[in-house]
């Protein structure tokens, strides 16, 4: 979970570079402390590089626009969106030094993720900051090679991009793109749960997401709510990687944490492929809808049987479009469920597909 806004960072266990308890105060050109609103995080992420400097394009199939033209003499920015780094930025060699640090942004299992900008560009990111002596102790390294590994590669406007990662002594460093609206989960909590549009618009763009991974044989293994941040404008991003693979699997690594999203394949512990992540959008097509998941038990032995037995109920509200839709995809066998070309097709996304307005 995330600190409150404003929150002083608390000291890291620094033993060189900046410390990253350091709050940066407004105004001062460092990292602003406060939660920047909508109109704020937008200004604030336009780069204010120095006049006539021109950004060289990333070389990017889909998603924003990464060039940052600037006007000569004006300083300002021509393009729309300049939140993400250029090409030479994502191939230097970055140390801590390089950015400001500012607030919390999340809180992790191996660390935390903190609002920073990059000195030079002004670019601001988030920076993930792992401790390696957490990720020996739980035996994950080669999760975390992997995650940089395929999320590094992976351009599209549904995914979190990972720019680039750095490490010294006693920790690593991912520069990863920050998400204005941070945490989907949080929004869950306030609203309880999502009305179809807004249900649908998620599921839609995580569809999308979905089908470029696995058209790249990539599967993500661990959708949840948890998972998933939001843009300025509100759009979902996939985040974490961490236990996405290459298709076909097997798992090796121990499951730890709920078992709420997993299908039956893989806590069965058998092979499985990209079709897992169809069950979890099912799971999560649930959960927006309902505000909790759909097998959800006291113990891990009865969400366990849920699971298996495919132990789906609705409650009344949930529409007989949106029950086709999510008892297409909970299906126990994964040949068995719809795909995501289908998803994208289905009649209660077509009929509710609108943009989010708040
Ligand atoms: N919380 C965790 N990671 C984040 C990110 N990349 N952007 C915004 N909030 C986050």
């Amino acid at each position: 979970m995330a600190a409150e806004p404003g929150r002083v960072l608390k000291p890291v266990n620094s033993s060189s570079g900046p410390d990253l308890a350091t709050a940066v105060k407004p105004g001062t050109g460092r990292v602003q402390e406060k939660t920047p609103t909508s109109t704020d995080s937008a200004r604030y992420q336009r780069m204010a590089a120095e006049p006539g400097r021109v950004l060289k394009p990333v070389n990017s199939s889909s998603g924003p626009d990464l060039t940052a033209a600037v006007k000569p003499g004006t300083g300002r920015v021509q393009a729309k969106e300049k939140t993400h780094m250029s090409s030479e930025a994502t191939r230097k060699k970055w140390t801590l030094e390089d950015f400001d640090i500012g607030r919390p942004l999340g809180k992790g299992k191996f660390g935390n993720v903190y609002l920073a900008r990059e000195k030079s560009t002004k670019y601001v990111v988030a920076l993930k900051v792992l401790f390696k002596s957490q990720l020996q102790k739980a035996g994950v390294e080669h999760q975390l090679r992997r995650e940089i590994e395929i999320q590094s590669h992976l351009r599209h406007p549904n995914i979190l991009r990972l720019f680039g990662y750095f490490h010294d002594k006693s920790r690593v460093y991912l520069i990863l793109e920050y998400a204005p609206k941070g945490e989907l989960y949080k929004e869950l909590m306030k609203n309880k749960r999502f009305d179809e549009n807004r249900t649908v618009t998620y599921i839609n763009q995580l569809a999308s997401a979905l089908l470029y991974c696995h058209s790249k044989k990539v599967i993500h293994r661990d959708i949840k709510p948890e998972n998933l941040l939001l843009g300025h404008t509100g759009d979902l991003k996939i985040a974490d990687f961490g236990w996405s693979v290459h298709a076909p699997s097997s798992r090796r690594t121990t499951l730890c944490g709920t078992l709420d999203y997993l299908p039956p394949e893989m806590i069965e512990g058998k092979l499985h492929d990209e079709k897992v992540d169809l069950w979890s959008l099912g799971v999560l097509c649930y959960e927006f809808l309902v505000g909790k998941p759909p097998f959800e038990a006291e113990t891990n032995t009865d969400t366990y049987r849920r699971i298996t037995k495919v132990d789906l109920q609705f409650p009344p509200y949930v529409s007989e479009p949106g029950r086709n839709l999510i008892s297409n995809l909970l299906r126990h066998d994964p040949n068995q469920r719809i795909s995501l070309d289908k998803v994208l097709e289905h009649p209660w996304i077509k009929d509710n597909l609108s943009p989010i307005t708040s």
